[in-house]
């Protein structure tokens, strides 16, 4: 086992400069002969050998020891550290008599403690520390990949990627080398991720023989991936047993199709011992499902997690169904509806090891949206939230958007009042699950600052009730060492309000969409409104806002318990920022905040077009401060996220304005 560096590639948080304070001493390791315990000890030597330190042999003085609690003979710095218990995947990490100390049950707590050291740099050496738990708040923390083999003709190799071409295939083949898939293993790990999905949730062609006939590249990714505690995942199409095992049925209920089932993922486990599981989207936007047979999802699901049971593994259930092909005149079908009404029913229903994958919210990853309701209707299944990473809806990698806040937002959210579970709770069984923004491009992420986000997604599934801000400033001490405080100050100034400033410029108070159908970068207020998709805002000349209400409207606010049924429900109580997915109002109506609607609308798309030239001009203070290359990239971005700003503010002021006859209160230029 060697730690991977890959050049060329940029090393995003974990740059050799991260490891210097451990690399520089005695670092003595008492693990294991299991792989995680080798790369922990890879990682030692690789740290040390840059550093000047010492790999210590037992016995010898160290001033940093990781033991795992079964090695004999702990020194008495660990023995220190016996309680609390390090549990599954967790450490305990104190500081006394010189000697820091990492103490965890299992070797992937004792790589996420040297992590955390790294994370600590100096601070790890410095005082005495009290013997503290870290444990995964989330038993799983996915990343699902939206990667085809091939080059789709629309979406391009990777669906809603904005970084390049996939890590694992090129080609149409699996790329020869694959150092950089374990470089990206060793980057998630230090966040805390523990799986990844490789593949597209629309399964095309090619990818469909990965479950089969291709199995040996699911393995070769595995191979890189597993020395750092990541277990590898499939999106697999419902109708495989068709287009796969030529039978002339998938119907979940059908003897054959489940021994189809149970004998592929007998082989799959053959191949791949640790293979994690199934991610499956079914009648959803074209996808086959259960439906086609009269079954229902839990049939679908169930079968799988039958077929997954034997070898310890899982099935990602997607609960993204609607229906993609509405008639846009018909005001009884509404979208955000349509997970809960398919699947609440059904709680209980969903064998353990079917975990039941849902969107944050409701609609489809957008800048604002309320908490999907059906994560907290389904007390007796195990959930999994599911985030974009990937910007799809939130600036493409071309915007700075620190979206660690939002995340946050979701994951302390509390269906049932205060003192009630929050969302992050409710998935502790299940996972937190994102669309990964990494693609083959030098920084990872296109944007560069989009690494923040990578960063943040495996800090929170890890420790939900981290701040954002915090985690942010973990992030930027990690990537720009020696940055100092210019460094530090700046980027907090771009991007710990950038999440709101995006909100700001692009479509107002929750209704959503008004981006250029197909891509979905760019505004484009009527883009949808005619169209299929359920994505709706309803502006006429006197309002704007979908009525949600049980009163008046389609009775989505019912989905939720009380409070939020109420709350949700009630013009007067409707949070300011999500009233417009609630109620449809005149645009002369007041706001808890004192202005219009549509001044509301005016004024914060002339604010954020203007705070997105702010955080362009702050970026200025950096020339010479970081690498002139990632300094070039970022500035390139911003002027197109200026650029794309004014357009939004510019497009969004005017349809409002001739669509209301309600002139800016404040005279500006619209045109
Ligand atoms: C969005 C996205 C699609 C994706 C879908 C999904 O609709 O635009 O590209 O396939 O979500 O989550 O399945």
């Amino acid at each position: 086992m060697t730690v991977p560096h890959v050049p060329g590639v940029h090393p995003a948080w974990l740059p050799p400069e991260a490891f210097r304070a451990a690399g520089a001493r005695r670092v003595l390791v008492l693990g294991d002969d299991s792989a995680l315990a080798a790369t922990v000890r890879a990682e030692v030597a690789d740290a040390c050998e840059r550093h000047g330190g010492a790999v210590a042999a037992p016995g010898e003085a160290c001033d940093l020891v990781l033991a795992l609690s079964s090695a004999g003979d702990l020194p008495p710095a660990v023995r220190a550290l016996r309680e609390p218990e390090p549990g599954a995947e967790g450490f305990v990490l104190g500081r006394a008599d010189g000697v820091t100390a990492v103490l965890a049950d299992d070797p992937a707590g004792l790589l996420y403690g040297w992590f955390e050291v790294a994370r600590l740099g100096e601070a790890a050496f410095g005082e005495a520390r009290p013997a503290t738990a870290h444990r995964p708040a989330l038993r799983r923390r996915m990343l699902d990949h939206w990667d085809n083999i091939d080059v789709h003709p629309v979406m391009g190799q990777v669906e809603r990627g904005y970084s390049g071409g996939s890590i694992f295939w090129r080609d149409g083949a699996l790329r020869a080398d694959l150092t950089r898939v374990r470089a990206y293993g060793r980057l998630l790990a230090a966040t805390g991720v523990n799986a990844v999905a490789i593949n597209n949730v629309n399964v095309h062609t090619a990818e469909a023989h990965l479950l089969t006939d291709r199995l040996g590249e699911v393995a070769a990714i595995a191979a890189e991936l597993r020395p750092y505690g990541i277990s590898v995942h499939l999106s697999v199409s419902f109708a495989s047993p068709i287009v796969l095992g030529g039978l002339d049925s998938a119907d979940p209920l059908d003897e054959s199709v489940r021994e189809w089932w149970a004998r592929t993922t007998e082989r799959v486990y053959e191949t791949i011992p640790d293979f994690g599981g199934y991610v499956v989207k079914a009648d959803s936007e074209g996808q086959p499902g259960p439906f086609a047979y009269g079954r229902s999802h839990a049939d679908g699901a169930n079968m799988l997690a039958d077929a997954l049971a034997p070898h310890g593994g899982v099935v990602y259930w997607r609960a993204f169904v609607y229906n993609h092909r509405q008639d846009w005149r018909d005001r009884t079908t509404d979208r955000a509806r349509a997970a809960h009404d398919h699947f609440a029913p059904l709680d209980g229903r969903f064998r353990e090891n079917a975990i039941l994958q849902v969107k944050y919210g409701p609609m489809d990853f957008q800048t604002r949206e309320p908490i999907s309701p059906v994560i907290g209707a389904m007390p007796a299944t195990r959930l999994a939230v599911e985030l974009q990473v990937t910007q799809e809806y939130t600036g493409q990698q071309r915007h700075v958007c620190y979206l660690g806040p939002m995340w946050s937002e979701v994951l302390g959210f509390r269906f049932r009042g205060p003192g009630e579970p929050t969302v992050a709770e409710v998935a502790a069984g299940g996972g937190l699950v994102a669309v990964s923004n990494v693609g083959d491009d030098p920084y990872w992420t296109g944007h560069p600052l989009a690494q923040a986000n990578l960063y943040a997604f495996g800090r929170l599934a890890w420790s939900p009730e981290l701040g954002p801000a915090a985690i942010l400033d973990e992030w930027i001490g990690l990537t720009f060492p020696g940055g100092g405080e210019l460094v530090r100050g700046t980027l907090h100034e771009m991007m710990d309000g950038s999440w709101e400033t995006y909100e700001r410029y692009t479509a107002p108070l929750g209704v959503g969409f008004m981006v250029r159908p197909g891509h979905h970068y760019g505004p484009d207020v009527d883009g949808y409104e005619y169209t299929p998709w359920g994505t709706y805002h309803f502006a006429d000349r006197d309002g704007v806002g979908v009525d949600r209400t049980r009163a008046t409207g389609t009775g989505y606010t019912g989905q939720y318990p009380e409070p939020w049924s109420q709350v949700y429900e009630s013009l007067a109580e409707c949070p300011d920022e999500l009233l417009l997915f609630f109620h449809h109002v005149p645009y002369e109506h007041v706001l808890r905040s004192g202005v219009t609607v549509v001044q509301h609308i005016y004024d914060t798309h002339f604010a954020g077009a203007e705070e997105a030239a702010g955080i362009r001009l702050a970026w200025e203070k950096l020339a010479g401060s970081v690498d002139p290359a990632l300094y070039a990239r970022v500035q390139e971005r911003l002027d197109e996220q200026v650029r794309c700003a004014e357009e939004w503010r510019d497009q969004v002021n005017a349809y409002f304005l001739r669509k209301s006859g309600v002139p800016d209160a404040r005279g500006r230029r619209i045109y």
